[in-house]
């Protein structure tokens, strides 16, 4: 069978105004594989927000990188055709552009991804245009940065216009080759895909940006924490956890698991 021809960074820079970029982030294998196998996805994001979904913990800030190589080796190795990205975690490139460029790298070279994301504006545009001149692709991250929660005082949408114009248009004239947008009233996340060259990516951004991104667990119905109002869950699988374990315990118990064809003779 032919691999499918991978998803590039030039072709989603191509996309700016065209076809929405379909993105979702995945945390394993078997997640990429069911994702990118439906040839519909143009990009998995290894999110930090594994650190909620996945490890259960309260905020993305305990997140290493060593926990981010981890993960994403696994989503590289599930996926096909569509391009995956992920996130440096808190910590790994606030110092320096140094410290960035030798984060970066190792998760290019461990993992097999192919651009890495980061949170920051204005203030990381010299960090992003010195990972941009060492080869390495830079998704932007700009709006409500979910490892500033602290500075930010929650999750709250962010309405300060000109901030975040300034941060995207920074981040933009960096190198960038994609932003995300994360928590933005609908017409501010119009006005930023209107100024920036560079395709902007919305979570909670209304339908102006030039792709959406969700988190896998919660398109999915699968985490049971809280979900933001900007989350639409295309299906209810934590429901269908709870029954296949409750239906599997309770055959168990009466011995209809297993049955003679479901075992050695
Ligand atoms: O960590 C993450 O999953 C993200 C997306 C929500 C954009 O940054």
């Amino acid at each position: 069978m032919n691999r499918p021809r991978p998803v590039t960074v030039p072709e989603m820079m191509s996309r700016k105004g065209g076809e929405p970029l379909v993105v979702v982030t995945a945390a394993d294998f078997t997640m990429a594989k069911l994702m990118d196998g439906t040839g519909s996805v143009d990009a998995l994001l290894v999110g930090d927000s594994l650190g909620t979904v996945v490890q259960g913990r309260p905020t993305t800030l305990a997140v290493t990188l060593d926990q981010m190589i981890y993960h994403t080796e696994m989503v590289v190795r599930g996926t096909q055709r569509a391009l995956v990205v992920a996130d440096l975690p808190f910590g790994t490139y606030h110092e320096s552009p140094e410290l960035a460029i030798r984060s970066a790298s190792r998760l290019l070279k461990e993992t097999g991804c192919t651009a890495i994301k980061l949170e920051g504006g204005h203030h990381f545009a010299k960090t992003i245009a010195a990972l941009v001149a060492s080869g390495i692709p830079v998704m932007g991250h700009v709006g409500l940065m979910p490892q500033s929660v602290h500075a930010m005082g929650g999750y709250k949408v962010q309405r300060d216009e000109h901030k975040v114009i300034d941060d995207a248009v920074a981040v933009a004239e960096a190198g960038a080759f994609s932003v995300v947008l994360e928590c933005l009233p609908v017409d501010l996340g119009r006005k930023v895909t209107e100024k920036v060259k560079i395709p902007t990516i919305g979570i909670g951004a209304g339908p102006h940006c030039d792709g959406q991104v969700l988190v896998g667990h919660d398109l999915l119905g699968l985490y049971d924490g809280h979900r933001p109002k900007f989350v639409r869950a295309y299906d209810d699988l934590k429901e269908r956890v709870r029954d296949a374990v409750k239906r599997y315990s309770a055959d168990v118990r009466s011995r209809a698991f297993p049955s003679p064809e479901e075992s050695f003779h």
